[in-house]
């Protein structure tokens, strides 16, 4: 893994622009789209089951309040995820593996977030392994045929990952281009760099350094046309984007 000549495309919380991101129908509608991969972000409750929730609170994506952390599965659960008019359900991250691992026409990759790593120092991580361990998906032949990645902001929660299950591929997530190009990734084995898109229109050459060390770069959150085809151009291997149907119909005709 290190520079794509295709880039592959992963739906951000799933097919985000077009429904409530981290809902069932979100990921339906991004394997529909033929996506190559679905991101979502995953926090603890407060007895211990992983859901995919981005921020610290429920207050955004749901008609309810509250910390994720401070709740309990069933708490979070009464709640509604959807829009107006179309309800959804709070989703767990062993819903959306079984979604992803019962859509059999193509091999789809799960690319995993943890967050809160601070707080939970490392229990989100132990957790994680062993909800993959679950569907077999924690011990792969090798990296390149994985179905899971896990990634993290934390350079210590891919330490974690990579010490405990050597084989999953992992991304370091960064703000910034200094951080990306520093040692940390070498330092955790991370298997690939995540430079936002703002980032990688301002450095550029951080793809051929990241692929110089035998790393992948997987580069968020690319809605803009002119931005995928500059994540093409650079060799970027995943692109992740709320509009995955119609990035993959610019690439395939790229
Ligand atoms: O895919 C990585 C990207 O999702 C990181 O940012 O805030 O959307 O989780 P955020
Ligand atoms: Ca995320």
């Amino acid at each position: 893994m290190t520079r794509s000549a295709h880039p592959r495309v992963v739906a951000h919380r799933g097919a985000s622009a077009a429904l409530p991101e981290h809902t069932i129908g979100a990921y339906e509608l991004a394997l529909k789209e033929g996506a190559d991969g679905v991101e979502c972000d995953v926090r603890l409750t407060r007895d211990g089951h992983l859901v995919c929730v981005h921020d610290r609170t429920i207050d955004r994506t749901s008609n309810g309040t509250g910390v994720v952390s401070e709740m309990t599965l069933d708490e979070l659960a009464q709640y509604d995820y959807g829009r107006p008019g179309e309800p959804a359900d709070l989703l767990t991250l062993r819903q959306l593996l079984e979604l992803v691992m019962d859509f059999t026409s193509v091999p789809v990759k799960v690319f995993v977030e943890t967050k809160h790593p601070v707080r939970y120092g490392g229990l989100v991580e132990s957790k994680l392994l062993a909800e993959l361990a679950r569907f077999g998906l924690a011990t792969p032949a090798s990296a390149d045929f994985s179905r899971v990645v896990v990634m993290s902001f934390a350079a210590g929660a891919v330490w974690r990952i990579r010490r405990a299950a050597p084989l999953l591929p992992t991304v370091l997530l960064g703000e910034t281009s200094r951080y990306l190009r520093g040692s940390a990734a070498t330092t955790v084995g991370a298997t690939a760099v995540g430079p936002s898109i703002a980032t990688l229109r301002e450095h550029r050459d951080l793809v051929d350094r990241a692929a110089l060390s035998g790393r992948a770069t997987y580069c968020w959150t690319v809605d803009d046309p002119a931005d995928v085809e500059l994540c093409r151009e650079l060799g970027v291997e995943w692109v992740a984007t709320n509009h995955p149907g119609r990035t993959k119909l610019q690439l395939d005709a790229a």
